[in-house]
């Protein structure tokens, strides 16, 4: 998680964790305090200004309670996303989950490598496509978004699974792993040029 943590990051950080977001007595005062806790890092409208955090406008309710869990009972390991959610109630996932799903996804604007995208296309094909169908967008599985997200992100989630920092279907992991085996890293750097490319 290196990769985005800067000093002034880390200043913000301290400073929302000490101040705790209140008694607010409305929903929409509860939703604007928390949407401004995770507004500095993913965006105010959930679209992320940095390419090591991810974007969650836009994502599917289940996927987004998934991801919370996750990070409460440690299915994945982020100790930072963890501090923020663990104490989140079900009201407040409810309010943030339907917050997030309202809001429009806008890929980021990326330097991409269009040869390796172009590689990245059929290895996506290949390896990905049962279960990332549409090329990473959306999908009808609920399996979060690919295209679009910061390559730094996807980098770091994609070593992560193989790290088993996070769990997930074991038939993704025997895919990467086929990808490694045949194609070795550089078989990842295409991948995340080609989600890069998908507009
Ligand atoms: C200090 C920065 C920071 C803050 C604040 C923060 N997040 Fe995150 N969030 C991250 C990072 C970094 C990741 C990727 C973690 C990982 O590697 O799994 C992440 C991951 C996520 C994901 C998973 C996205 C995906 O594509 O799988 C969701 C959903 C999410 N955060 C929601 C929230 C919510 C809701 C809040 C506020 C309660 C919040 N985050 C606050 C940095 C932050
Ligand atoms: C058998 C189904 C399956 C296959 C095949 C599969 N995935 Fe996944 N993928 C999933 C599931 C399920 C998740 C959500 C897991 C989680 O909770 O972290 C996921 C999540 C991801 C994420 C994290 C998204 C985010 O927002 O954090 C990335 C990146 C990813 N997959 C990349 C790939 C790539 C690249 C391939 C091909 C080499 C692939 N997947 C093949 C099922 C699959």
């Amino acid at each position: 998680m290196q990769i985005w943590m800067n000093k002034w990051l880390m200043v913000f950080i301290t400073a929302v964790l000490f101040s705790g977001i209140g008694f607010a007595v409305h929903a929409d005062e509860e939703l604007d305090a928390l949407v401004k806790k995770c507004g500095m890092c993913h965006g105010m409208d959930g679209n992320s200004p940095s390419a090591g955090i991810p974007s969650i406008a836009g994502i599917p309710e289940d996927y987004f309670r998934h991801t919370m869990d996750a990070y409460k009972n440690g299915g994945r390991q982020s100790e930072l996303m963890k501090s923020f959610v663990h104490d989140l109630s079900e009201a407040e996932i409810r309010l943030l989950s339907d917050y997030y799903l309202k809001q429009t996804y806008k890929p980021m604007k990326q330097e991409f490598d269009a040869e390796k995208a172009k590689q990245g296309q059929a290895l996506h094909n290949k390896y990905c496509i049962k279960c990332h169908e549409n090329n990473g967008k959306i999908s009808v599985n609920n399996y979060g978004i690919l295209a679009g997200q910061g390559m730094a992100y996807l980098r770091q989630a994609l070593q992560d699974y193989l790290d088993k920092k996070r769990r997930v279907n074991p038939m993704m992991i025997t895919k990467l792993q086929k990808l490694i085996d045949a194609e070795g890293q550089e078989g990842i750097d295409k991948l995340v040029n080609f989600y890069a490319s998908v507009k």
